[in-house]
């Protein structure tokens, strides 16, 4: 199986767990400093792979005859932009080489490109490589104006190939910031966050899947997501554009206008028309019973954060928002389970910050046995934590964090 390295996001468990479940045969080969994966996976790893994950920056592919060291590189680089037509742009992204190794690197390069009669010009520098949208702009991707190589040593290691994939920052950064509804209020969910749950969430229906052969994604690698606490629809929005079915709804009818209205600003940015990709916004408690015709193949949703806080929560003040929370949580896993048996969930639970400790919804776990359901994580991942299956997610400056959980659904 090829050989790949992924650079991760920075939330390194979750990127794992995302190609953990994006990748049936993945095997991790090596961690490198929590920030670079070298991992084998039996499919073709490509801008349309990186173009579903929200946790990976940049993805290269092995060479095929590994060089013995990275002397020969040069000379490399040289062969694989003969068909670069005019001036050839090449970068390079390291890991564990010092930099004076790096700034050699670069000027052998340069060197070895001028003397085969071919003007280069480099991008990124022996401390920093250059951003993905530097790689999508500069044309290193697909090779159209050069290449990127990548070198990532350890002691006894070396790993080289060339970048395949990388981020497309400024499409995130417009749907982010550029739908007409935001509601900081409610706090935000990144686009990047709401790929990863959507993934957990096929690889939860894959693996029910394979006691339901006449599931929906079976036939038609195609999904129905049910969001029932959407807000302004982060997460619908990222099901649109990989062609599922949305089912949206939210007990705020503000929120439920706000997911309308962003939908349909990207299906007229991305034209993604109803007729192929159907999508239904609607006011619902989620803790009452489901009111759609079409039952979801799975549940994917970033559920009540609680209100949102200016400052670090008293230990007081913390517990009372947990108890509201898991009153809502039971109702809401109550109901889910009564209308809709068999379909699995990926939720997000707040998890509050104290000067001290930190607060996770505890009763829920017990409702979750008693209703059947099971938390489960992707291959080879490890929980955060020692007594329970989930993921953390907070970003440093948060006082609320997000606990992912995964819940396989008894069959139906
Ligand atoms: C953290 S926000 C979700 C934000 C969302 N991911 C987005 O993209 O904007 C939680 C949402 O849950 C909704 N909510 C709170 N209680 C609810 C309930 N009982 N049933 C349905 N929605 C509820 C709130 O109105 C809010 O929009």
């Amino acid at each position: 199986m090829p050989s790949y390295a992924a650079f991760i996001g920075h939330q390194p468990h979750l990127s794992m767990a995302e190609l953990s479940a994006s990748l049936p045969d993945f095997r991790i080969e090596r961690i490198l400093g929590g920030t670079v994966v070298i991992f084998s996976a039996g499919e073709i790893l490509d801008e349309r792979f990186l173009r579903k994950l929200g946790g990976i920056i940049v993805i290269a592919k092995a060479f095929e005859n590994a060089p013995a060291d990275w002397s020969t590189l040069p000379r490399l680089l040289v062969r694989e932009t003969q068909t670069v037509k005019g001036k050839v742009t090449f970068g390079l992204r390291t890991h564990g080489l010092p930099r004076s190794d790096v700034s050699k690197l670069y000027r052998q390069c340069k060197d070895a490109l001028k003397k085969s009669g071919r003007p280069a010009r480099y991008v990124g520098s022996e401390g920093k490589p250059a951003p993905s949208l530097v790689l999508h702009e500069e044309g290193l991707i697909g090779g159209k104006h050069g290449c990127e190589f990548v070198i990532a040593s350890g002691k006894d290691f070396l790993w080289m190939g060339k970048t395949v994939a990388a981020q497309d920052i400024e499409a995130y950064a417009k749907r982010d910031m550029k739908k007409p509804v935001r509601d900081t209020g409610i706090g935000l969910l990144p686009p990047k966050l709401a790929q990863i749950l959507l993934n957990f969430g096929v690889w939860l229906v894959k693996g029910q899947q394979s006691q339901n052969r006449n599931s929906q994604f079976a036939i038609r690698n195609s999904l129905t997501v049910w969001d029932p606490f959407c807000g302004t629809g982060v997460i619908p929005m990222e099901c649109l554009l990989r062609g599922w079915t949305v089912l949206a709804s939210d007990l705020s009818l503000k929120a439920v206008n706000g997911c309308l209205k962003n939908l349909e600003w990207l299906r007229k940015e991305e034209k993604i028309f109803k007729k192929d990709v159907a999508s239904t916004v609607w006011k619902q408690d989620a803790s009452k019973p489901f009111e759609a015709k079409m039952t979801p193949d799975v549940i994917v949703t970033e559920t009540s954060l609680g209100p949102s806080l200016m400052g670090r929560p008293s230990l007081k003040d913390a517990a009372k928002m947990r108890t509201e929370n898991e009153r809502l949580q039971e109702g809401f896993l109550r109901a889910v389970a009564a209308r809709l048996p068999g379909v699995p969930l990926v939720v997000t639970w707040p998890v509050w910050y104290n000067r001290k400790e930190q607060l996770r919804l505890e009763r829920v776990w017990s409702v979750i046995d008693e209703l059947g359901y099971r938390s489960a994580l992707p291959p080879g991942i490890e929980s955060d934590h020692e007594t329970r299956l989930s993921l953390l997610y907070r970003r440093p400056d948060q006082f609320v964090g997000r606990e992912i959980v995964l819940l396989e659904a008894r069959q139906r």
